[in-house]
């Protein structure tokens, strides 16, 4: 009999190349209120609070440009309704950030930004909370991505 070996995953963490992983820890720690957690020569790591990193910079070699394979997006869900995605909507725009587009998903609502090296990320709500609901509606609409307008609240 052979038994199967599954991982079983607890958090998930991501490493990035960056320019300069200095200036862009500040841009995290601005945009996202992360807490820069360990430095070494040439990467920053940075927390949302909990655990000891949650995003690694790591200085890209010299030169490197963003490709079309890899990283399509890092997906944040964040606490609240929609109109705390307006309101981190809002921030994004009054810091300057780039907003690439705000999606429908039926599950949830997504809002897509980019950091100084273009990595795009996702700041996102779930309208359907329980998540066996959440799989069941996601598949049934084939995981729909549709543009939506989200007014930013600046409050
Ligand atoms: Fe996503």
């Amino acid at each position: 009999m052979t038994s199967r070996v599954t991982p079983v995953i607890v958090r998930t963490h991501v490493s990035l190349f960056v320019r300069d992983p200095e200036a862009s820890a500040q841009w995290f720690a601005d945009v996202l209120d992360m807490k820069i957690t360990a430095r070494g020569a040439a990467w920053v790591f940075l927390s949302f609070g909990r655990k000891h990193h949650d995003i690694a910079l790591i200085r890209a070699e010299e030169g490197a440009q963003q490709g079309g394979l890899g990283l399509q997006h890092y997906g944040l869900e964040v606490e609240g309704d929609l109109d705390d995605l307006r309101r981190l909507y809002g921030m994004l725009l009054s810091k300057g950030v780039k907003v690439v587009k705000t999606t429908d998903h039926k599950v949830g609502f997504g809002l897509y930004f980019e950091d100084p090296d273009g990595n795009r990320f996702e700041f996102f709500v779930e309208t359907i909370t329980d998540d066996e609901e959440g799989q069941r509606v996601l598949g049934e609409h084939n995981a729909p991505s549709e543009p939506v307008v989200l007014d930013p609240l600046y409050t």
